[in-house]
């Protein structure tokens, strides 16, 4: 339900795009009212580490086969996205240094 709300072409341009640029989005995902999450902040949080720390390591993220989607009604996601991660490239210096990983990224992170 609040997935489809997500999706109210009434409320969002082009409801079906990904477009991690909209700015008056208000979304339903974190719920809304007395009940809205409680750990939407750290939720937010989480996510912007992770998908800070797969760009900084990874040139691109590339989709390799087709989402499985959890059978329930109120909250959507997946169960399974095959993804397959595209290193970047390594500067010579520092991996033969030894303080980046043969994937990219910093030990130190
Ligand atoms: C991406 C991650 C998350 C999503 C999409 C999410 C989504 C939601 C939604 C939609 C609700 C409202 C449910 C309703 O109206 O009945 C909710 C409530 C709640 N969430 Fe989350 N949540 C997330 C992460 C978290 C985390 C990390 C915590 C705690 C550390 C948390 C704690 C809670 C609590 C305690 C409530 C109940 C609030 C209340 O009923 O007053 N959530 N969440």
């Amino acid at each position: 339900m609040l997935g489809a709300g997500n999706r109210d072409p009434r409320q969002f341009a082009e409801p079906d795009s990904l477009d991690l640029a909209r700015h008056d989005a208000r979304p339903l995902t974190f719920g809304g009212g007395v009940h809205f999450c409680l750990g939407a902040a750290l939720a937010r949080l989480e996510i912007e580490i992770l998908f800070g720390k797969l760009a900084e390591r990874f040139a691109g993220i590339e989709a390799t086969g087709e989402i499985a989607y959890r059978e329930r009604l109120t909250l959507r996601g997946p169960t399974s996205l095959p993804v397959r991660l595209h290193p970047r490239r390594v500067a010579a210096g520092a991996a033969a240094a030894g303080r980046v990983h043969p994937a990219g990224g910093d030990d130190r992170a």
